[in-house]
Formats: C-alpha cells, structure tokens, sequence
C-alpha cells in the first residue's frame, strides 16, 4: 500500500499509470477481501436446562450487535428467527448424520432443502459446517469411519448448494486444537502423524473451494495445563494468554516473527501445519474461543476478571479495522465466533465447562464486555 502511494509522487507518466493498474488491483483485492465481515460472532450453544427462549436469545444477540452467530444443529426455530435479521449464521450437520450423507447424494440434497432452502436467502446462512471436531474422537471404528466421511460429506453438501447456484455459503468442519503434534514455536507447527492422513484430503478440498479452516483455538487450556504440569519452561505468562498489551513478545527463533500473545502463536503454528502439507493460503476462521468465568478451585485462571479481560482483548484484535491478521498472516479477516452465549449447565466435566458464559439466564450480562469493540463513553 505504501508502495502504491508513494509510486503517485512519480513523474513518469508510464510509471504513474502502472501505479494507477497496481492501485486498482489493490482495491479489487481489498474489496473481495472486504466482503469477509470482520463483525464478532457468538457460539449458541444450548445444553442448559435455564436458558432463555430462543426468541428472547436471538434478541438478545441483536442487542449485543452480534455479526454472526453459530449453531450447533440446525435448528429451525431458531433459523425462522434469524430471518431478516442482520446476523450471518454458521449452521452444523451433526458428526452421527456425516457417515449417511457422505454415502447419498439424496440425503445431502434433503438436509439441504430442509435446514437451508427452507431458510435461504432471508436467514443469511454463511457457513455449513460438517461435524463438530470429528478428528478428536478416532478411537473407535465407528468415529474413525465418520473421520474418513467427513470430506466425502462436505463434497455431497457442497455439490447440493453448487445446483442451487448458491454462492455465498462457504461449507467447513470445525477442528480442536488436539490435532497438533506441536505447536511451539509456531513455525514448528505440525499435525499428528495419524491425524495427516485424514487433514490432507480436507485440506485438498478447503482450498479447492476456497473455504476456511476453522479452529477451536483456547489459550485458557493452555495456561492451567501449565500450571498443572508446574511447568515454566514454555514461558506462558498470563498476560500473554489473556491478549493483554504488554512490552512482552516472542521472536520465533526460525521464522523471525514477533508474537505479541498466545493466541496469535497457536493460531500461526495451524499456519505452519498447513505450509508443511503444501497448503500455505488457506483461510484461517476462529469457530471457538473464549475464557470461563469460573471453575473447580484447582482450574488456575477461570475467573471473571479473566474473561472480561480475555474477551474484550478478543474483540479490539479481532473486530480491528483495518484487520490485524497474526504475524504470518498480516491484515488478514480471521472471523471469530466467541464461545460462548451462555453458560450450559447440562455439560460434564469439570466446572469450566459450565462457565463459559457471556450471558446470564435472565438476559443480563454475566460480565461487561461490547462485541462491537468499542468503548462506552460512560465507561
Ligand atoms: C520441533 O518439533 C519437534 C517435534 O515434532 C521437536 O523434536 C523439535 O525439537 C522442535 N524444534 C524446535 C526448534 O523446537
Ligand atoms: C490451492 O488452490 C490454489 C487456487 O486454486 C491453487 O493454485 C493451488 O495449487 C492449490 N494448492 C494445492 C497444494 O493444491
Ligand atoms: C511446583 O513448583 C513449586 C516451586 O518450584 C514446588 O514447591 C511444588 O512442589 C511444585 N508442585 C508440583 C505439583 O510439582
Ligand atoms: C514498555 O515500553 C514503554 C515504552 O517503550 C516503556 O515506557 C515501559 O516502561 C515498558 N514497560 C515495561 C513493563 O517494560
Ligand atoms: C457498545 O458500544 C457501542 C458504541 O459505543 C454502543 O453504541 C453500544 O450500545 C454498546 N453496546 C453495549 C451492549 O454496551
């Protein structure tokens, strides 16, 4: 962009009009990117048994000035509601319906009528995703099928939407993070070896459509697996995690960049994964992440403080315009969907994960956080 400029100040009129091309080429390619919002998006997840009605939880999304929302199903009341709504909507297939659908292009064409025709275009139905973390769970022959239907499916759906002449919905699957054999230093980043097998094809496939790949990404896990494993070596100081701006950075010793915090580093080690399988432009989208706002007293750092710091960090480097990328990936949108709406009594584990709320059951904030990224006067 500099260059562009400064390539104005020229006399030649040849060089003045190749700027005047470079300029234009510019803009063509910042407009295309442009059409990726970099408005924030809210997880909706639903396994509590005290949470407001979907009515009263896509009005409040409007009143949180929510971009985009993701669902973890594809529920149709809830997609009635978003219709007409300025909110971009990620909906799920569910990892038990990945295996039929891969093997039926009629199954893929009724799932499609059914939770997106049915909706599209008034409920602006952005990204389909297939299966929730489906490479997490390979341990039995019945997950491992379902891994190796994952792209099989995608291409079903895909193909559905492709006939309808749909443009605008990008189709993905969401991955944790447990995908890694490394991630320190990012440039280091690589997959499991049993989990290669199965990324390559996803990869071949989320270029070739010019989709994302989705992360769940938590720096929280991060830090108390750290505490837990008492171990300072990594460095992992709680600043760095919770995004906080600080003189604090990390050089990667083989790439030369410079990280200002963790999440940028987890996110660049998935960058460096994917370069090594020769994947080195696919888009980056945050499907999840966020910091519980409380938990078991052993669960280091799971207070509100943290979460009200952590989101709204999240939201300033995330919603930043223009757009900040990670340092492997300068300016680039990454789109983030924040988990999560509310917390899910219904969850098991430990008490973590019930707390990861943004919202309270009554409607009230549990924390004051503004996905908009912008400070209140009265603040
Ligand atoms: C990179 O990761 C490998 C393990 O995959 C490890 O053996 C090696 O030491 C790491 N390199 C650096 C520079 O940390
Ligand atoms: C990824 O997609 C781009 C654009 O279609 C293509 O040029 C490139 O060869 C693809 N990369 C790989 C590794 O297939
Ligand atoms: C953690 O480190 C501290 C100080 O180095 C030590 O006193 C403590 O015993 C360690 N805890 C565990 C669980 O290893
Ligand atoms: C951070 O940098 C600023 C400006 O360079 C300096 O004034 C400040 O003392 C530094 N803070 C720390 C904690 O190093
Ligand atoms: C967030 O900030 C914007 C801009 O200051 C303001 O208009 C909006 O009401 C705020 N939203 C909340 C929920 O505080």
């Amino acid at each position: 962009m500099t260059f562009a400029f400064a390539s104005f100040r020229m006399q030649n009129h040849k060089l003045t009009k190749m700027a005047l091309v470079f300029l234009s080429f510019f803009f063509l390619v910042a407009s295309s990117r442009a059409a990726i919002s970099n408005r924030i998006g809210i997880n909706y997840g639903r396994l509590g048994n005290n949470l407001p009605s979907p009515a009263k939880s896509i009005e409040l999304l409007e009143s949180m000035n929510a971009g985009r929302v993701k669902l973890y199903d594809a529920d149709h009341e809830i997609l009635h509601l978003l219709s007409g709504k300025d909110i971009e909507v990620a909906i799920t297939v569910a990892n038990d319906e990945i295996s039929a659908i891969a093997a039926n292009q009629h199954l893929a064409d009724q799932w499609v009528y059914e939770h997106v025709l049915a909706h599209y275009p008034n409920t602006k139905i952005r990204f389909i995703l297939v299966g929730n973390e489906v490479f997490s769970s390979t341990n039995n022959v019945q997950d491992m099928q379902i891994a190796r239907d994952l792209v099989p499916a995608m291409r079903r759906i895909k193909n559905t939407i492709k006939a309808q002449g749909i443009r605008n919905i990008k189709v993905g699957t969401p991955l944790a993070m447990d995908m890694m054999e490394t991630t320190f230093p990012p440039s280091n980043g690589s997959f499991k070896p049993d989990i290669r097998e199965l990324m390559i094809p996803l990869l071949k496939y989320l270029n070739g459509t010019r989709s994302f790949v989705l992360v769940d990404v938590y720096p929280y896990f991060r830090v108390v697996r750290q505490v837990a494993r008492n171990n300072s070596d990594t460095g992992i100081d709680l600043g760095f995690a919770l995004l906080r701006t600080s003189n604090m950075t990390y050089t990667d010793p083989q790439s030369g960049l410079v990280y200002t915090d963790l999440l940028d580093q987890m996110l660049d080690s998935v960058v460096y994964a994917m370069a090594k399988l020769g994947y080195d432009d696919i888009m980056l989208a945050l499907a999840e992440t966020g910091w519980p706002h409380d938990g078991d007293v052993d669960e280091i750092g799971a207070n509100r403080e943290n979460a009200a710091e952590y989101n709204n960090n999240l939201i300033k480097k995330m919603a930043a315009v223009p757009s900040n990328g990670t340092p492997a990936r300068p300016g680039q949108i990454v789109p983030t969907f924040i988990f999560s709406m509310y917390d899910e009594n219904q969850k098991y584990g430990p008490a973590t994960e019930r707390h990861w709320g943004l919202m309270n059951p009554d409607g009230s904030a549990v924390y004051a956080v503004n996905i908009t990224g912008k400070v209140n006067p009265s603040d």
